[in-house]
């Protein structure tokens, strides 16, 4: 469940029909599905899929290698959702192979630890960095221009906007310098972590967080895929 209630849950999407450039074939699934076939599953909305295909020209810090992977998550019988497959980079080709949770032990986790980078990479440069700092800064100067301090808006949005431009202004003279914290353990560096907001923005309307298109194409939370916590 940390994919959808975790710190970087906006990725994840209903997989209605396997991309062509993920390697896997109904052959391939088979041992790990409980109920029917490949194409009942996915008719059945059991299938979820993390595509981090925007990491696939992004720069690099420090010569890192970055993936851009696709995972596969499936919804078992017992409503737990767990990955089953991880293609670690975006072309469907001899050497890049897909991982299964079948796997020797370590070729499986070795699988999720590259996948997990690259999520970091994007958890760190997008949702963190893009949508939490830089785009909330335009909304904390808006509201300070433009909302009387007795609004009620103001009164409910100004304590979540508190120190914004101060922690932004320490971040970008501290975290963010060339050689500093998110340029030498993020594998993307500082310059991957500018790029990828960017990036991501550009394609706004289309497929980004927060856009309501892509909460149309999302749909995991429906209580119809997912078991209600109990
Ligand atoms: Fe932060």
């Amino acid at each position: 469940m940390q994919r959808f209630a975790g710190r970087n849950k906006e990725m994840i999407r209903l997989c209605t029909k396997i991309p062509e450039k993920f390697a896997v074939t109904a052959e391939m699934l088979k041992p790990f599905l409980q109920n029917d076939t490949l194409r009942s599953e996915l008719s059945n909305k059991r299938f979820f899929v993390i595509d981090h295909s925007i990491l696939n020209k992004c720069k690099k810090g420090n010569g890192s290698v970055v993936c851009s992977p696709i995972a596969l998550f499936y919804r078992r019988n017992d409503d737990k959702i767990v990955p089953i497959a991880v293609q670690l980079f975006q072309d469907n080709a001899d050497d890049n192979p897909v991982s299964f949770h079948s796997d020797s032990k370590y070729t499986w986790i070795l699988a999720k630890m590259w996948f997990n980078n690259a999520d970091a990479c994007v958890h760190q440069s997008i949702s963190h960095l893009g949508y939490t700092h830089i785009v909330m800064e335009g909304f904390a100067v808006s509201v300070h221009r433009h909302l009387s301090q007795s609004h009620p808006m103001f009164k409910l949005i100004a304590p979540h906007l508190m120190y914004m431009m101060t922690i932004n202004e320490l971040a970008v003279g501290t975290l963010l310098k060339k050689g500093g914290f998110i340029d030498t353990v993020v594998s993307v560096g500082t310059e991957g972590a500018f790029e990828l907001p960017n990036q991501m923005e550009a394609q706004r309307g289309r497929n980004a967080p927060g856009q309501p298109q892509r909460e149309g194409c999302r749909q995991p939370r429906s209580s119809f895929l997912l078991p209600l916590p109990g």
